[in-house]
């Protein structure tokens, strides 16, 4: 029996590259390594065989046997490594989702009242956060030297105003200076939403904050009555608390507003504070020394405007007792909204 050793050889080869699993290479090992394998029969063989065809049958089968084993021993760890990797990737087994990031409660609010007044016909508006005196005071009928000022504790800034002499700039302390720029920018009729961050040097306690937001409203024209206001609110309030919301008016003063109220409510919504008569806005008719101070001609508009505390609201609204909750960024707090 005569062996084509390098066909051997070649076939070596081949049948262990198409081997893709260690199950079909351990079949390629039997074929050539095992008991009755090919090497073995090789061998057996040699028994036979003239001393000539001995030697070179001999050292034929020990070249297919070395190849063979080097060959099949260089595959299995490859197959073995990418068996491994298959392993430590099993893309059967459940991920672990991430936490998706949610809107803060305060954005969330600003923008449910901000919707209530855009489907009355309001538009959104921003004034900007460093204020100077003239617009968060003076234009709004609060004198530099006056008392009313002091309801309005301030940030002043080391920047100086560069359109008043002598004078600093600050963190607005309400959103109500944004009234005059919106009307120094446009002519009326307006009807505006001016929704904002303000900041006043208060201590920080579970009601009071150095920051806070605020939602101002603003609505100018020709024949506008405190009548409009009242309706206007009352729309509003029953819109975003309720229908079963109580609501009153109280007389108060402001010095951007002639005459001047505060609303209060009162909803079975605020658990374990029923009857409980609850501030939630300011308002009034426009103060003819702000429409002076916006550059309108006297006498000519008419005007209402009312402001909201966002924080407030939202805290009435989700039973939340202590205002700080806000801002300490406790996932387990702001995943609730
Ligand atoms: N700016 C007032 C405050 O911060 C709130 C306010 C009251 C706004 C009456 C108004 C208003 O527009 O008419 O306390």
């Amino acid at each position: 029996m005569t062996w084509d050793i390098e066909k051997i050889k070649t076939e070596v080869l081949s049948d262990v590259q198409a081997a893709g699993t260690l199950e079909a290479l351990e079949a390629v090992r039997l074929k050539y390594l095992g008991k009755k394998g090919l090497v073995p029969e090789m061998y057996a063989g040699l028994g036979s065989a003239s001393p000539e065809e001995k030697k070179s049958l001999g050292k034929g089968a020990n070249d297919i046997k070395v190849l063979a084993e080097a060959q099949i021993a260089e595959r299995k760890a490859a197959l073995s490594l990418s068996a491994k990797k298959a392993d430590a990737l099993d893309v059967t087994i459940p991920g672990v989702a991430r936490g998706l990031g949610s809107r803060h409660l305060i954005d969330q609010t600003v923008e449910e009242i901000c919707d209530v007044f855009k489907n009355m016909g309001f538009v959104i508006q921003h004034g900007p956060e460093i204020e100077s005196e003239f617009y968060n005071f003076s234009a709004l009928n609060i004198p530099l030297d006056h008392p009313s000022r002091d309801s309005f504790d301030t940030f002043y800034l080391d920047a100086k105003d560069p359109a008043a002499a002598g004078r600093h700039l600050l963190l607005r302390s309400h959103t109500s200076p944004g009234q005059v720029r919106v009307m120094q920018k446009h002519t009326p009729p307006m009807a505006v939403i001016i929704p904002g961050k303000v900041y006043r040097p208060d201590a920080v306690d579970a009601s009071h904050s150095f920051m806070f937001h605020q939602i101002e409203g603003l609505l100018v024209d020709k024949n506008v009555t405190f009548a409009d206001l009242k309706g206007l609110l009352t729309a509003f309030c029953k819109k975003y608390f309720g229908d079963d919301v109580k609501m009153r008016f109280r007389p108060h003063f402001f010095p951007f507003t002639e005459p001047s109220a505060e609303v209060d409510i009162q909803s079975n919504i605020f658990k374990g504070r029923a009857g409980k008569w609850l501030e939630i806005l300011g308002c009034g008719m426009v103060h003819p020394k702000v429409f002076e101070a916006a550059g309108y001609p006297a006498g000519e508009q008419m005007g209402f405007a009312f402001g909201m505390g966002v924080e407030r609201i939202a805290m009435l609204k989700h039973g939340i007792g202590d205002i700080r909750t806000f801002v300490e960024n406790d996932v387990r707090f702001l995943k609730q909204f």
